[in-house]
């Protein structure tokens, strides 16, 4: 088949969905790759690479969308809103599209999917199962976003992360707190340990207690009733505002000990939840910072304001929400394996596959042949009268 890589167009994304070292298994298996030119030049992928690895440059974005039966992006339409609208013109009915769309919210852009008749395979649908590791892109980006969470955190505060004993005195290492330690909160754990500081972190998932402390930090101990928070998929649970209530008075004397917290709890789908106020902000010292990697749902602090620095009585207050694009070499490349590996999953035969018996193929797949087909997406009621299947 034809695979199209056009070059993103979300304002500021660097990465790319496909780069030249993925290439020679998609080829092996019989595909063609075309690829717009400058696509990978953000990424460090000149079209030359590109060409080395078999694959066709296109002069013209026009060109990948009116060749090729599959369409590989990082952000289509959904997860681009309004520059990704212009690709609308150039989709054709029956092509298949790959890429973070992010359907359980963009609702408006999934249905203009099924009525286009574009077949949409949403990258953060990949299910978090050991057969889909492979695939999991939002793991991997989780990733950039944990280790740079660190990063700008450091950069913004007035201390350095390690202890230091110099004859002019001692420094006392940095204190830093991760609220939620799934991917990006774990990266985050290893990443400020490695920096010197002393770390500590809170999980609503009592089974990450270990792993949190393998990595060098202290599990803090919130006594509260957790039986229920594990949910679908390694994913937390959403939990209830008296829960959510007693969690931020819990936390309040952490955050208030705290130099750096960064904060990583998220439901997927869902607004995340708040857990620190503008009182718990007022009550940590000033000079410290949070970051929130939530922001981009509303944020895990009631401050926050998406890719803004906020100032609240001496806290500075971060909520990047594209950092994976800050490191767009590296994250492309784990981000075009995951693709590759869907890619090679889903066509067969030539042809991309809609079995719906298949977990990875049901949970990703959200629009097919002009209906929406995703379990948790077709009986919505705000979806009604887009197709259904
Ligand atoms: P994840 O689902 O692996 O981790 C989230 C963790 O938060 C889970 O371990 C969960 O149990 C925990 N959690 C949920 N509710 C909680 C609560 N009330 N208290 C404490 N912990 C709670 O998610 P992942 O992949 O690590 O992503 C984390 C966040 O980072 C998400 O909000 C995601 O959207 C965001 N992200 C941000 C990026 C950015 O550039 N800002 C890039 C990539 C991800």
């Amino acid at each position: 088949m034809i695979i199209g890589i056009p070059k993103e167009t979300f304002p500021g994304e660097r990465r790319v969905a496909l780069i030249p070292a993925v290439l020679p298994p998609l080829i092996k298996a019989g595909h063609q790759i075309l690829v717009e030119t400058g696509a990978g030049l953000s990424a460090g992928q000149t079209d030359h690479a590109y060409s080395e690895k078999g694959a066709e440059i296109a002069a013209t974005r026009a060109d990948v969308f009116a060749r090729a039966e599959i369409v590989a992006q990082v952000r289509c339409l959904g997860a681009n809103r309004d520059a990704g609208r212009s690709d609308l013109a150039l989709f054709r009915p029956g092509q298949c599209v790959i890429g973070f769309a992010d359907p359980l919210i963009a609702r408006e852009e999934t249905r203009l999917f099924a009525e286009r008749k574009l077949n949409l395979f949403a990258m953060e649908l990949i299910p978090r199962t050991t057969r889909a590791q492979v695939m999991d892109a939002l793991s991997s980006m989780a990733t950039f976003a944990g280790y740079k969470a660190v990063l700008i955190g450091a950069s913004h505060l007035g201390k350095m992360f390690p202890m230091m004993m110099t004859a002019a005195g001692t420094l006392s290492a940095a204190k830093v707190f991760i609220v939620g330690a799934g991917v990006a909160g774990l990266q985050a754990i290893a990443s400020a340990r490695k920096l010197g500081a002393v770390v500590q972190a809170y999980d609503v998932r009592p089974a990450v207690r270990e792993q949190i402390e393998s990595l060098g930090a202290k599990f803090v101990e919130l006594p509260l009733e957790t039986a229920e928070a594990e949910g679908k998929g390694g994913y937390a649970k959403e939990q209830d505002e008296s829960f959510l209530r007693r969690q931020r008075e819990m936390m309040s004397k952490v955050l208030a000990e705290s130099d750096l917290v960064i904060t990583t709890a998220a439901i997927p789908g869902k607004k995340s939840p708040i857990l620190v106020t503008r009182d718990m902000v007022a009550g940590m010292h000033p000079g410290s910072v949070i970051v929130d990697l939530a922001a981009e749902r509303g944020g895990n602090c009631e401050l926050t304001r998406a890719d803004e620095v906020v100032e609240a009585g001496g806290v500075t207050i971060l909520g990047p929400t594209n950092l994976p694009t800050t490191v767009p070499i590296h994250a492309s490349q784990l981000y075009a394996k995951n693709v590759a590996n869907v890619l090679l999953y889903v066509i067969k035969e030539g042809k991309v596959q809609n079995n719906a018996e298949d977990e990875i193929i049901r949970e990703t797949l959200v629009t097919w042949d002009g209906a929406i087909v995703h379990p948790t997406l077709k009986d919505a009621p705000e979806l009604a009268g887009a197709g259904r299947k």
